[in-house]
This record gives C-alpha cells, sequence and structure tokens, in this order.
C-alpha cells in the first residue's frame, strides 16, 4: 500500500506504527499527534531501526499536518486519553469523543478513500462515533478489540496448557468490556476443542481474567497497554493490505446480525482489501445469546452518553 496514517503517538499509536513498518505493509507510513515533536521523535526513532531491522516502509512523524497524510489506504486512530488505575473505558467517553469525531473529520478529507480502523476507547463507542463523523459505508469503519482480547485469552490458555500460542484457535464476540463473551465452545487447539483439555473450574478462570484483562495491566503499570493492542491492529492492517480475506473478531456495525441493529459489536468478520467483506454468523446456545445481549446492552448505554452529548 502506498500510504498508511497512524493518529495519536502515543504508547498504542508509536507501537502500530512500528508493527506496521517492521511488516513493510506501506511505502509511507504517517504518524501524527497534536503533542509537537512526539510523532516526530517516535517516527524518527521506528525509522531508525529499518537498516538494523530490514524494512522499508518510511516513517514520517508530523504535528497536526493533515495534508502530509494525503491519499491514505488506511487510517489507524488511536487518539484519547488512556485509562488510568480505577476508571472504567467508559469513563473516557466524555474527553474521547470529541477527539475522534475532529481527528476523523480531519483525516478522511485528504483520504476521502482510506478504510478507518479505530483502537481509541471505549472502543465500540469510538468506532461508532468515527463511522458518524466520517459518513462513510460501515463495511470501510471498524474496530480493534477482539483480536486483542482473543489474544490475551490465548495466552493464558497457552500458559495453562503449556502449549504453543499459534496453536490455538478461538472467538469472542462481544464489547471491548467487562461484558465481552469469550467463547470456549468455539476455541480449540489446532482442532482438538479446549474443554476436552481444561477442565470447566479452569477454563471459567481463564475467561474472567480475559475480561478483566486491559484493566489488570491498567493496575500494574498505571496506564493502558500497548504492545498487545498495537500489534493487533498491525494485524488488521496486514489482512487489508494483503487482502487475506482473515477471520477476526472486529467491532463492526450490525445490521439484524445476531439479532441487533445500529450497533457497534465485537463479531467475527471477514477482512479483505475493502474492509469487513462479510460478518459471519455462528450458531450461538441459550446462554451465549444471553450474554450477548447483555454486552450489547452495555454499548448501548454508552451510546446513549455519546447521543446525550449532541456533537453529532
Ligand atoms: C486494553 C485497552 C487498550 O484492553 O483497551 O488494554
Amino acid at each position: 500500500m502506498d500510504k498508511i496514517t497512524v493518529i495519536g503517538a502515543g504508547n498504542v499509536g508509536a507501537t502500530v506504527a512500528n508493527v506496521i513498518a517492521h511488516k513493510d505493509l506501506a511505502k509511507d507510513l504517517i504518524l501524527l499527534d497534536i503533542k509537537e515533536g512526539v510523532a516526530e521523535g517516535k517516527a524518527l526513532d521506528i525509522w531508525q531501526t529499518s537498516s538494523i531491522n530490514h524494512f522499508n516502509t518510511r516513517v514520517t512523524g508530523v504535528t497536526n499536518n493533515y495534508l502530509a497524510t494525503k491519499g491514505s489506504g488506511i487510517i489507524v486512530i488511536t487518539s484519547g486519553l488512556p485509562r488510568k488505575p480505577g476508571m472504567s473505558r467508559d469513563d473516557l467517553i466524555k474527553t474521547n469523543a470529541n477527539i475522534v469525531k475532529d481527528v476523523t473529520e480531519k483525516a478522511i478529507k485528504y483520504s476521502p478513500d482510506a478504510i478507518i480502523i479505530v483502537v481509541s476507547n471505549p472502543l465500540d463507542v469510538m468506532t461508532y462515533a468515527a463511522y458518524k463523523a466520517s459518513n462513510k459505508p460501515s463495511h470501510k469503519v471498524f474496530g480493534m478489540a477482539g483480536i486483542l482480547d482473543t489474544g490475551r485469552y490465548r495466552a493464558f490458555l497457552s500458559s495453562a496448557l503449556d502449549v504453543s500460542p499459534t496453536d490455538i484457535h478461538a472467538l469472542l464476540l462481544g464489547g471491548h468490556g467487562n461484558t465481552m463473551v469469550p467463547l470456549p465452545r468455539y476455541t480449540s487447539v489446532n482442532g482438538i476443542p479446549v474443554t476436552q483439555l481444561l477442565g470447566k473450574e479452569e477454563l471459567d478462570k481463564i475467561v474472567e481474567r480475559t475480561k478483566m484483562g486491559g484493566g489488570e495491566l491498567v493496575n500494574l503499570m498505571g496506564t493502558s497497554a500497548w504492545y498487545a493492542p498495537g500489534a493487533a491492529a498491525a494485524q488488521m492492517v496486514e489482512a487489508i493490505v494483503d487482502d487475506q480475506n482473515r477471520i477476526f473478531p472486529v467491532c463492526a456495525c450490525l445490521n439484524g446480525e445476531y439479532d441487533e441493529k445500529g450497533v457497534y459489536l465485537g463479531v467475527p468478520v471477514k477482512l479483505g482489501r475493502h474492509g469487513i467483506k462479510e460478518i459471519i454468523e455462528i450458531e450461538l446456545d441459550k446462554n451465549e445469546k444471553k450474554l450477548l445481549k447483555t454486552s450489547a446492552n452495555a454499548v448501548r448505554d454508552v451510546m446513549k452518553v455519546l447521543d446525550d452529548m449532541k456533537i453529532f
């Protein structure tokens, strides 16, 4: 791809840029931030690893210069404040909604055809905000959460089973919050159902730890995570750039799928060059459906806070 833009040069944005560069996914990568010098510095630092790590992606940092992002095929939005201990992702809505609206409008002006990947929190509702601000079809505006959450789930399973994390395949539905729905019934170790390898009690513990996975890191570090979020967003970029048709849990706009309408929620999708090619509806049992409904309602509550802000 000719150009990719990452907006927000905080820990997550810089990590997304770093992984995209390492994978050589674009000729040019623009890292943009509002703080003078931060994006320039981090971009220069990443670019100075190019001869060591053997990549060609030219990484350039800019301060608020949207003209430099002109013609991007993908825009990754990471702007906004991160969580502090004691905060939920939803507590960030008031500050981050205006930021996401503002950067989306500015970026889309110069890259009207771009696919937008949102990483800012509260994720599901910020993705909805970018959708509203961009006026683009929803298959081109979606959010990163499911790859991160299944990444955590698979890491915990890998440790518990002492097997390679790459052999663990898993699916997860719902919002990026404590109501997310990991699905042990759809989790396997190279085809072997995980339910045959781990007892219910241990699996339940891993599911609970996954749901609180972001908070565990906030408590340890005093701010939210970046390595796994950054790698997860870059994996979505890779699926688009290489038109891979990979199936990932992605925060997508539902239009009747899973009996939900007009809400952004984590579901399995097929991801390729044009964005979301297809939302995949899997069979759910009664309990899984109930958990998904609870999660959708939790996202709707936060959507209401956004609607009440009347910024759209
Ligand atoms: C997390 C934040 C990025 O889950 O939402 O770590």
